[in-house]
């Protein structure tokens, strides 16, 4: 038996997402957002072309109670700009009598909401106007951010700017997976600054208005690990942190922005327009994150490039520095794709701790998305024990981390019903909750709900692996 020796309070829960779950596209005011006019343009992209069925917006009280009965003590959505503010500058009765339901709803049940403003959603208008690309839509983001405090800071104690913002990038500039579907590595580092920017404009507004909570960002950490010793695949591991990480950790943690990425995006020429008083907000020590979540699903593993790149007119990206690398026997989730390395979990919270102040973090999303699990159905329930192995091992990382004195007070998994994922919709499932479709999205709970249901009564698991 390994007994947890978290502190008071551990957050206990899941995350989810506004455009993941909500569904109900166009009804009470609600504006096209980039994803709807994506689907609507492009549907073949999307995987058996299903678009969100949740519902979440009509069976939120539904599911707030399965996640109370699941004993969690706290959920992270996420508010949809396009549903707050169509239009960029009306706020939306509607919309305000959501996400207040919600989040009462939340409350009442002894559920801690946690909020996040972005999770790779804009409204069409903006996308239109330039996304990322343009500072009007980060004024306007630094709008709705404001509106958000304003509206529902009296009761939630725990905001959030962005998920996963480097995957903003890396989606809508390097590689393809959302729109506008540029590949532009100056424009990706432009919409990389733009977006650290805007989160910071969201934290002075934040502090601003002396809410006194708490405010912070939730950054996927994939812990970079180098093919070898080779030096030439140790600067590779050191340029997939570079792009991926300390481009956001470091301004939001330490104040500073990579010399390194700024030396290299003038050497190859994808140097971006840094606008006056964007660097005094980098160094202004007032807009730490109070907190970091942080999304572990799979480590880094890169190299040195095999082939000499198109130096004369080649489109580059980041894999013109590291080359992802497929080590010869990695444990695989062959649905995602997705390497399962739980010790992951552990380098990543043991780089905050020996390099970022030992900053305090939550584990924000951790699970395991798998294609067509009625296959696994005995006597009605999906018997999930992939899953259960999976959460078992990341807990136990975890804790070793904790008990060599990392700073996490939370263990939140991606997501606790089945939701819709983007390009794969419905393909995998990552739920502890079945979503049933053929049946009017009925909600049936997995084995794995039961297990972690116990884990959180029990704060322990069976686990005795020595942990190497
Ligand atoms: C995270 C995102 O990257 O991974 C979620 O924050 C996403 O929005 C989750 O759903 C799982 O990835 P996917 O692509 O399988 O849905």
């Amino acid at each position: 038996m390994l007994k947890f020796d978290f502190k008071k309070n551990f957050l206990w829960g899941s995350a989810f997402s506004g455009p993941q779950t909500e569904g109900a596209f166009f009804e009470d005011g609600k504006a096209s957002s980039n994803w709807d006019y994506w689907f609507k343009k492009e549907k073949y992209r999307f995987f058996n072309e299903q678009p969100c069925r949740n519902d979440f917006y009509h069976r939120y009280e539904e599911d707030i109670l399965i996640a109370k009965n699941l004993n969690f003590n706290s959920l992270r959505t996420s508010i949809q700009w396009s549903r707050l503010i169509p239009d960029g500058k009306t706020v939306n009765p509607k919309g305000v009598e959501f996400y207040n339901n919600v989040i009462n709803t939340m409350l009442a049940n002894n559920i801690k909401p946690i909020i996040n403003l972005f999770h790779f959603d804009m409204p069409t208008w903006a996308q239109e106007n330039g996304g990322w690309l343009s500072l009007e839509v980060v004024d306007a983001f630094t709008f709705f951010a404001k509106t958000c405090f304003e509206l529902f800071g009296d009761r939630v104690e725990m905001f959030t700017t962005f998920n996963e913002p480097i995957v903003v990038v890396e989606g809508s500039y390097w590689y393809d997976w959302h729109i506008p579907n540029e590949i532009s590595m100056q424009d990706g580092m432009q919409a990389q600054w733009n977006i650290l920017i805007a989160h910071l404009r969201a934290v002075k507004a934040y502090r601003e208005l002396k809410l006194d909570r708490q405010i912070g960002c939730l950054l996927n950490i994939s812990p970079s690990i180098a093919r070898s010793k080779n030096p030439a695949d140790q600067e590779a591991a050191y340029y997939h942190d570079l792009f991926t990480l300390n481009c956001f950790l470091d301004p939001m943690v330490k104040n500073t922005y990579p010399e390194d990425l700024i030396k290299l995006a003038k050497k190859h020429n994808f140097m971006w327009t840094i606008n006056p008083g964007d660097e005094a907000l980098i160094a202004d020590e007032s807009l730490r994150v109070d907190f970091l979540g942080l999304n572990y699903y799979q480590p880094a593993r890169v190299k040195c490039l095999d082939y000499l790149p198109n130096f004369a007119n080649g489109a580059i990206t980041p894999h013109y520095f590291y080359q992802p690398y497929d080590m010869p026997g990695r444990k695989i989730n062959p649905y995602r794709g997705w390497e399962i390395f739980p010790k992951g979990i552990y380098l990543a919270l043991m780089n905050l701790k020996n390099n970022y102040n030992n900053i305090p973090v939550y584990i924000s999303e951790n699970g395991m998305g798998v294609e067509n699990e009625e296959r696994f159905i005995k006597d009605g329930v999906i018997d999930d024990q992939y899953r259960i192995n999976f959460v078992k091992e990341h807990l136990a990382w975890m804790q070793k981390a904790i008990s060599e004195g990392a700073n996490c007070f939370g263990y939140h998994s991606w997501a606790y019903i089945d939701n819709w994922s983007w390009m794969n919709a419905y393909k995998n499932r990552y739920g502890f909750v079945q979503l049933d479709l053929d049946n009017n999205g009925q909600r049936v709970l997995k084995k794995s709900a039961e297990f972690i249901q116990t884990t959180i009564a029990n704060q322990a698991i069976n686990y005795d692996e020595e942990l190497i």
